[in-house]
């Protein structure tokens, strides 16, 4: 049986949002239950692990969402709130792997596994009304591509929405064109965003605003 601490690295150590919070509710199970018995020792990774996309970028950089009172809106409030919840399950867990080479109480783990359990009950919470809220929207449009498509092999990281329009921006990367990701990304359009592009004749001009409307972007 792993240690607590080798768990709490494995939920480190896992990309994929759902995937990291399920494990942090079936560690934290198991330690309550005492089916896990030693703490141990571990080294976290110097960075959670995180899917390739979306891309990550400074606090300064990521750009601005409104919050209205649409299903857009609240749209963008749950995910920017998931993403909160996302971090600080791995807070929780880095804390339970980091500090195991001290001689601290029991209650020290018990606290934080329980942290990492809300945590991650909050986060599958969200994500659940995510995808509902998803469901609802007359037209389903990916920015750039679908969340949870791999770039350049097409692969799908979590399932994924079936989505009408795919807006690709600048060119058009290798999973717009590969299975078994493209089928889910309906009608894949090239929007120009001023870089010019080597190697491709495809350019469409699009209104936006044709697809803004009621959708709600789940990309
Ligand atoms: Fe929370």
């Amino acid at each position: 049986m792993n240690t607590l601490a080798q768990l709490a690295v494995a939920i480190l150590e896992t990309a994929d949002p759902a995937a990291k919070a399920t494990l942090a509710r079936d560690v934290a199970a198991a330690w309550r239950g005492g089916e896990i018995s030693e703490v141990g020792t571990a080294t976290p990774p110097a960075r959670p692990a995180r899917p390739a996309r979306p891309e990550l970028k400074r606090a300064t950089e990521v750009p601005k969402r409104k919050i209205t009172r649409g299903t857009a809106g609240r749209g963008a409030l749950l995910h920017a709130l998931a993403h909160i919840e996302l971090n600080a399950i791995d807070l929780a867990a880095d804390i339970v792997a980091r500090f195991t080479h001290e001689d601290l109480p029991r209650g020290f783990y018990d606290d934080w596994m329980q942290v990492a359990d809300e945590e991650a009950k909050h986060y599958l919470l969200l994500a659940g009304r995510l995808t509902d809220l998803s469901a609802q929207a007359r037209i389903k449009v990916a920015c750039d591509l679908p969340s949870g498509v791999e770039t350049d092999t097409g692969a799908m990281l979590s399932s994924i929405p079936d989505h009408d329009l795919t807006v690709a921006f600048g060119a058009l990367k290798p999973a717009h064109r590969l299975v078994p990701a493209m089928p889910r990304m309906g009608r894949v359009v090239l929007a120009d965003i001023g870089i010019a592009i080597v190697g491709t004749k495809l350019y469409v001009e699009m209104d936006i605003e044709a697809v803004q409307g009621d959708s709600l972007p789940v990309g």
